[in-house]
């Protein structure tokens, strides 16, 4: 896929309304925000915006409301957040592509930016309904994708609505693709994959494809023991994908094949049963990964593993991280993620984050500054390391 994008340098936004798609798609607790993160991401994009003087309209999705007006998703919350960050105000509509936007998109100035509605509120939304991403276009002259963390949804605001105005990226999409890309296309080699998370069925593709370009692969987590079985060894009472055994055997001849060292975890920390509640109190042993007695579940790498791989990441020049080393919830089950992600503060390497629960993990324990990249696309990070084409980067004017 080509994603050598027009920016929104490259084109004339001065005195244009400006449809720009942001992911607002934020953490909330009992109403309010948890993590500003994405918000905070996407203020270089709507801040050039207002500086040349455009007509700034704003649109995002929030949660899953499949075509309900749920009022806990309204964007209200992030129109103040935004409103705080800006310093100024941000005009929020009532609806998403209706008659309040139309007005109050007509009545804007230059400089000034509104918000419309979570667009989720519509049920063509996610059907890439022609009829709403028309509606979207008739608001505006441009259309900005800035929106890496849905770039892999092909919906009406962050897809359909190319298909009417000419369609550029903000500085997030181009920033997570340049750092992204490089490091697929072109790494400074060692090049070393860190792959984690519960499934490995969630990750086949991603494996896939990196075993064509790492030097390293090291696989920790819940998926881990999916592939130890491929090995032969018991794995007790851990998670286990019955229907991907095959499937990780191909995968080690693979890496065998290609000359890729595939680390796995040599031990690993167990415990009877799952904590419940997942931050409860557990009682643990550290056992080799060969040797996992059969009424025991594996939670996390143990202290050996956790030294190997960090070895491996620290001597890196490039390292991708995607999915926690255990049940990263629990702090007894925490180590194994919190040496990954210490591991990849130490290095000297181009270092990448790729989103949802090792990027949360990152920015908990204050790793955040420490890593070159963390991205705010957890599927859409996830599909960029298949290989896959982004649809909302794929509907963008190429440079
Ligand atoms: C995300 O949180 O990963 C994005 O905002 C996409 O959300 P979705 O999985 O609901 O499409």
């Amino acid at each position: 896929m080509n994603y050598n994008k027009k920016s929104i340098e490259d084109i004339e936004v001065a005195g244009k309304r400006v449809l720009c798609r942001c992911d607002f798609n934020v953490p909330t607790k009992g109403g309010k925000i948890t993590s500003d993160k994405r918000i905070v991401a996407a203020l270089p994009t709507i801040k050039y915006l207002v500086d040349q003087g455009a007509k700034v309209i704003l649109c995002s999705h929030m949660g899953k409301p499949k075509g309900e007006w749920k009022p806990e998703l309204s964007l209200k919350i992030v129109a103040d957040r935004l409103s705080e960050l800006l310093g100024k105000e941000v005009i929020m509509a009532s609806d998403v592509a209706g008659e309040d936007s139309k007005a109050k998109a007509a009545a804007l100035k230059n400089g000034d930016v509104m918000l419309l509605e979570n667009t989720r509120y519509i049920k063509g939304e996610t059907k890439n309904d022609p009829e709403l991403s028309k509606a979207l276009a008739d608001l505006a002259d441009v259309f900005v994708n800035d929106a890496f963390g849905t770039a892999h949804r092909a919906h009406s605001s962050t897809a359909g609505v190319a298909d009417y105005l000419p369609a550029v990226c903000g500085y997030l999409v181009e920033k997570e693709v340049s750092i992204m890309g490089k490091a697929l296309a072109n790494p400074e080699r060692p090049f070393v994959a860190i792959l984690g998370g519960a499934k490995v069925s969630d990750k086949l593709n991603v494996i896939n494809n990196l075993l064509e370009k790492v030097d390293t692969l090291i696989i920790g987590g819940g998926m881990a023991y999916t592939f130890l079985a491929a090995k032969g060894y018991g794995v007790g009472t851990s998670l286990l994908d019955a229907e991907k055994i095959d499937y990780c055997k191909e995968m080690m001849a693979k890496a065998e094949a290609k000359g890729v060292n595939l680390l796995l975890p040599i031990d690993t920390v167990v415990a009877s049963e799952f904590p419940n509640p997942i931050d409860g109190e557990v009682s643990v042993e550290t056992v080799a990964s060969d040797a996992i007695p059969a009424d025991k579940m594996g939670l996390d790498i143990g202290e050996k593993t956790r030294a190997l791989f960090a070895d491996a990441a620290k001597n890196a020049k490039t390292v991708v991280w995607n999915g926690p080393m255990g049940v990263f919830e629990n702090p007894t089950l925490a180590k194994g993620t919190i040496a990954v992600a210490q591991a990849l503060a130490d290095s000297d390497a181009v270092t990448i984050v790729g989103g949802g629960d090792s990027a949360a993990a990152c920015e908990q324990l204050g790793f955040a500054n420490e890593i070159t990249h963390i991205s705010t696309g957890g599927g859409a990070s996830l599909e960029f390391l298949e290989g896959l084409e982004l649809p909302g980067i794929a509907c963008l004017q190429d440079k």
